[in-house]
């Protein structure tokens, strides 16, 4: 473990005093960079958090071939700022339709390092999605036989089930089926956000992990409607009650290896989240870190940070941690509040507040 304290230790106490942590350069295991003038405005602020990081394919028209891919990928390295060298992987969007002889080939080739399946309809930019899941079951099939984990949406799709319940209902009736059907298949329940989730992911913890927003360990579902409508607050999943974010707070910090970062940062420009049907997404790129570290620190488990942060993540993919660090500070710094995409503004979450970490040094 290489967290260092380097002006002195934490509690409840001393808190308030100068502190930094220094841990392996962090990776985002569940990133949406979009395309085109986006992307190049949006790729900076992952580029400045982290090391790696796997891309969401839910661009229009989706990511489901190996040639989309990377060609994706070469869009994205492009649009790297100067100096960086941070390592996209690559993501195939499961359709109905999609083959199991090209996902062994993708994977086979490294152009991709996992397998995104989102329920038909059930957030952004998911149409095109599965719309049954035994209707995959060759795909799955082959995926376990090969060692390619599927990254999974985990919500129901069916419209008569309670948004705030669409997670746990999907672990009942879906997922856990599912995981009876393909017992080697290794999964990653996506941006967790329930109790539910922890539980299940805990439960299976040889084959499974959960990747962990920095918002879902912020907000509530109160939040959402914190003196009006937050439109800015709005992703899927939603967030929820109160006990399901302090249970999310205990699992990533518990420093257990099934917990890991995946920011789940979406850009949506103002006008489409500050719309009569706001689109699901927060950009939380910009603040990601500074947000986990945070919360580390108030949960007094800055020792375990690293874990969740740079280890975890790696090890459960099969790829070993970044070699270069990264220090953050608990010193307070504002952050900017929107970043400009043509004439439009994407707003950051927590954007234009003063926060009490920031990031004070890289060493690639
Ligand atoms: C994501 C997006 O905007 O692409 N939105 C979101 O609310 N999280 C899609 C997703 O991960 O669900
Ligand atoms: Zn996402």
């Amino acid at each position: 473990m290489s967290v260092h304290r380097l002006f002195d230790t934490v509690s409840a106490a001393s808190r308030a005093s100068n502190c930094a942590v220094t841990i392996r350069r962090p990776d985002d295991w569940h990133i949406h960079l979009r395309d085109g003038e986006t992307l190049k405005a949006v790729l900076p602020f992952t580029t400045a958090q982290f090391a790696r990081g796997i891309i969401m394919p839910n661009l229009v028209p989706p990511v489901t071939t190996t040639q989309a891919a990377a060609a994706y990928r070469d869009r994205i390295l492009a649009a790297r700022p100067e100096g960086s060298d941070f390592t996209p992987f690559m993501t195939c969007y499961l359709t109905d339709e999609t083959s199991s002889d090209d996902i062994e080939r993708g994977f086979q080739e490294r152009i991709w390092i996992a397998a995104k399946l989102y329920p038909a309809g059930a957030t952004t930019n998911s149409s095109h999605g599965v719309t049954s899941l035994k209707r995959i079951s060759s795909v799955l099939e082959r995926m376990e036989r090969i060692g390619m984990p599927v990254l999974i949406h985990g919500e129901t799709i069916d419209p008569q089930v309670d948004i705030f319940d669409r997670e746990a209902i999907f672990i009942e009736r879906d997922l856990l089926p599912l995981m009876a059907r393909h017992q080697g298949l290794r999964i990653v329940l996506e941006h967790a956000t329930t109790t539910e989730s922890v539980d299940v992911v805990r439960a299976n913890a040889a084959r499974m992990a959960a990747t962990i927003t920095p918002h879902h360990l912020i907000i509530n579902r109160t939040s959402l409607f914190q003196g009006g409508l937050r439109p800015h607050l709005y992703c899927l999943p939603v967030a929820k009650h109160e006990r399901h974010r302090l249970a999310l707070r205990r699992a990533a910090t518990s420093g257990d290896r099934c917990f890991f970062i995946g920011t789940d940062t979406a850009p949506h420009i103002r006008s489409r989240k500050e719309a009569t049907c706001c689109a699901a997404g927060i950009f939380s790129g910009a603040t990601a870190l500074q947000t986990y570290v945070q919360v580390f620190d108030e949960e007094e488990a800055l020792d375990r940070f690293e874990a969740f942060a740079s280890l975890n993540g790696a090890r459960f993919h099969g790829i070993p941690p970044n070699t270069g660090t990264i220090t953050l500070e608990r010193k307070p710094s504002r952050v900017i509040a929107e970043v400009g995409v043509e004439d439009e503004e994407i707003i950051v979450f927590r954007g234009g507040e003063s926060l009490p970490w920031s990031i004070s040094g890289v060493s690639p």
